[in-house]
């Protein structure tokens, strides 16, 4: 979960790291009155989840109240990035001397963390790396060790930072370490990390990507979760600790377990291939146990997608067995029937394993509108991808 720079702040203030005085608002009014309280010059910022806001506009000074509602009018709504601005973070303007970058982040392919350090901020720090890499410090940071103020000295002097700002950006470091590593936390970023002409050094700006699956020990981290970004649909399904993934297609897959979700797609995938590209809408895995309120509860969220036009549910029977997975069915086209939300997509449905004939029996006879049962995975995936493909 990416935070945006206000929330990085606040979070970087309760850590210790300093950041300049801000208040957020969200129409011009609100940003002239944040201006006000402030006092004196103010930066006016866009708050999206993209970098480059400087560049494209998104972050303007203004040298008063009323200069800051006029340039919050021009930035709200702005789209910087195919992101649309709803706020702008109003912050006092600093006399900035120099800009710094700094940040830890998750280094998958050496199992570490990572700090970088660079006497060359404000610029995108993708571009330092190409056109200065030898002004890019870096040191791996064992995720069982720490990282303390010597491994922070250390790194302000290989950064080549001026000797007057080493041990205050390296109090940041270990601040900012703190952020990153008791907020489970994959990335924090400040850039820039400015000298200020006062000869304080301060965070301008912020980021932070938030580790997801940390959250059941982050409980406050419920609050940076932006409801309005997230799809509605994946929101039902988490809420019903279920694995929902929306796609591009307008096949429906539900399957039992990552590996035969996963195959059940690229199945889909290359069969859909005869059938003008048609591929998969979305899948959702049930997981081991398919009893019939999770598989009722699968298929509303699947076909609520109003992309999909056919669904393929491949199950392969284990501990939950063929027939319970059979019966699921059956109750969960009876409980969507009373939920008012009958199946009106065609339905395939391919069992295997662990009681696989007394299933298909249930289903047989069942008879129910719609379902379709065929013996094998490439088989349903075609006929899916058929019914998909035909719009029917
Ligand atoms: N509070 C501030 N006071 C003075 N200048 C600022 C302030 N905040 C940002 N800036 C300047 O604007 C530049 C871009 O702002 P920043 O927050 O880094 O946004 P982005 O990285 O998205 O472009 C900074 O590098 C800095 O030079
Ligand atoms: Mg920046």
């Amino acid at each position: 979960m990416d935070l945006l720079e206000h929330q990085a702040q606040e979070l970087f203030a309760t850590h210790g790291v300093p950041v300049s005085r801000n208040r957020v608002a969200g129409t011009p009014d609100e940003a002239r009155a944040a201006a006000t309280g402030i006092g004196g010059r103010v930066v006016v910022k866009a708050q999206v989840r993209t970098g480059g806001r400087g560049k494209a506009g998104g972050v303007r000074l203004a040298d008063g109240p009323d200069a800051a509602r006029d340039v919050a009018t021009a930035i709200l709504g702005m789209d910087i990035r195919g992101h649309t601005v709803h706020r702008v973070l109003v912050t006092e303007a600093s006399d900035i001397v120099d800009e710094y970058y700094v940040s830890f982040l998750l280094d998958r392919s050496h199992r570490s963390f990572l700090a970088l350090v660079s006497a060359r901020g404000g610029v995108e720090i993708e571009q330092v790396a190409a056109e200065h890499p030898e002004a890019l410090a870096r040191t791996w940071v064992d995720p069982t060790g720490g990282f303390d103020l010597a491994a922070a000295r250390r790194l302000t002097v290989a950064a080549g930072l001026p000797d007057e700002v080493r041990e205050d950006v390296a109090r940041v470091l270990v601040r900012l370490w703190n952020v990153f590593r008791s907020e489970d936390a994959t990335l924090v970023e400040i850039n820039p990390l400015a000298r200020l002409a006062d000869g304080s050094v301060r965070a301008l700006d912020g980021k932070v990507t938030l580790d997801d699956n940390a959250r059941f020990r982050q409980p406050g981290h419920a609050r940076y979760v932006d409801v309005t970004a997230t799809d509605p649909l994946e929101a039902r399904a988490a809420g019903k600790h279920l694995n929902y993934v929306k796609l591009d297609g307008s096949v429906g897959v539900i399957g039992n377990g990552a590996g035969l979700v996963m195959s059940t797609l690229d199945v889909v995938a290359y069969a859909g291939e005869r059938y003008g590209g048609v591929r998969p809408a979305n899948f959702l895995d049930i997981g081991g146990g398919a009893s019939a309120e999770v598989m009722a509860d699968g298929l509303e969220i699947i076909l609520g997608d109003p992309d999909v036009r056919s669904v393929l549910v491949n199950v392969f029977g284990g501990i939950t067995a063929c027939d319970a997975v059979a019966d699921g069915i059956v109750a969960a086209v009876g409980l969507l029937a009373g939920r008012g939300e009958a199946i009106s997509k065609p339905l395939v449905v391919r069992l295997d394993g662990n009681n696989a004939a007394r299933g298909r029996q249930i289903l047989t006879e069942a008879a129910l509108p719609g379902v379709r049962l065929v013996d094998t995975m490439d088989g349903a995936a075609r006929l899916a991808a058929e019914l998909a493909g035909k719009g029917a």
